[in-house]
């Protein structure tokens, strides 16, 4: 198959910054996708509904000309979020979720949350009004390793919260695990998982390849070949059946925070986003699920309805360029000088 045309797909979980570096990255994001969930990680963070209100009407003034791209906005949990809150974002349709950072376990996520026992009345609230939580999924426990930390939050926090709030929305963020394969695919019809290009086609030697390699440094971070490949099994075969959707967690950063002694974490992907995931569906022999996954389970999920428009993909290879445009800087995506296969 050299040619292959899909319903417009959508991104469950994506990072558009702000200001000029907004206006940057939108349009490889719009180029590809219908909708995309934004993440609500700015500094300051989006707490509020009229700060996400505002954060919106900021994306589609920096849309390119013409486009229909529709963002579908976030507010970010904190010890502050109140009940009252969530029923305002229930009747807020621009709002689709609230996202659970714990405290420090990724890029701008200080303000994020340290226990969700104290929670429990807003998740309630967001079980009563349908509202799904969006959740990074990592252990902030100093402690605790690194490469383990997906695994030891579904394990402990994840799992007790789930018990506790049967009938609330979850979708588990950028999942690197079979762990968290696992836990989803156990954890009844309201729990739902996002997978991102990148955890699919690397492994954790790609951190570490001839040197230290920041362009593949992301949270969760990568993970060993055993888990990439029990992601592309949940993503990719005829057993993902609405569980696993496509979010790419591309998440720009300019080259002087990557190439730095204390590095930012995110690797940018919007820019050959649908094209890279193709490259994973091909090479599992399943281009024909590539539809259900980017574009029929994550509106199942939320309870959209599917784009009406469509995307054609050919096979005809490019060369990523080595830098892009981040407002007055640069970033390097991801495959910088390097071929992808397909082409929107
Ligand atoms: C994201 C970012 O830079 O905002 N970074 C990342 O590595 N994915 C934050 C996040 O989603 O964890
Ligand atoms: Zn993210």
């Amino acid at each position: 198959m050299d040619r292959l045309t899909i319903t417009q797909p959508d991104d469950w979980h994506l990072h558009l910054r702000d200001g000029d570096r907004l206006i940057s990255v939108i349009a490889d994001t719009a180029a590809r996708f219908g909708r995309a969930v934004v993440m609500p990680n700015l500094k300051p963070p989006v707490v509020s509904v009229a700060m996400a209100l505002a954060y919106r009407e900021r994306i589609l003034a920096a849309r390119p000309a013409g486009s229909g791209f529709d963002p579908l906005m976030t507010l970010y949990l904190t010890a502050d979020t109140t009940p009252a809150q969530i029923q305002q974002v229930a009747a807020t349709p621009e709002i689709i979720g609230v996202k659970l950072y714990p405290a420090g376990a990724t890029t701008n996520s200080e303000a994020g949350v340290t226990s969700l026992d104290a929670l429990a009345p807003v998740f309630e609230a967001m079980a009563e009004h349908a509202v799904p939580l969006l959740i990074h999924g990592e252990s902030i426990d100093p402690a605790d390793d690194v490469f383990d930390r997906e695994a030891r939050f579904v394990d402990g926090a994840l799992t007790r919260l789930r018990a506790r709030h049967g009938a609330l929305k979850i979708v588990l963020e950028h999942i690197t695990t079979a762990d968290a394969v696992a836990w989803v695919n156990e954890t009844g019809p309201l729990t739902a998982a996002t997978i991102t290009a990148h955890h699919l086609l690397l492994n954790r030697n790609a951190i570490f390849n001839g040197g230290l390699r920041p362009h593949h440094y992301c949270l969760p971070v990568l993970k060993r070949e055993r888990h990439r490949e029990a992601l592309v099994q949940a993503a990719t075969s005829a057993a993902n059946t609405g569980k696993f959707f496509l979010g790419t967690d591309s998440a720009p950063h300019s080259i002087a925070a990557k190439h730095s002694a204390c590095g930012c974490a995110g690797i940018y992907t919007a820019h050959a986003a649908i094209e890279l995931y193709a490259e994973v569906f091909e090479d599992a022999g399943a281009l024909d699920r590539l539809e259900a996954f980017a574009s029929f389970h994550g509106p199942a999920f939320y309870g959209l309805p599917r784009n009406r428009a469509t995307l054609t993909l050919v096979r005809e290879p490019w060369t990523v360029p080595d830098t892009l445009s981040f407002g007055d800087e640069l970033l390097v995506p991801l495959r910088a000088g390097e071929r992808v296969r397909w082409r929107v």
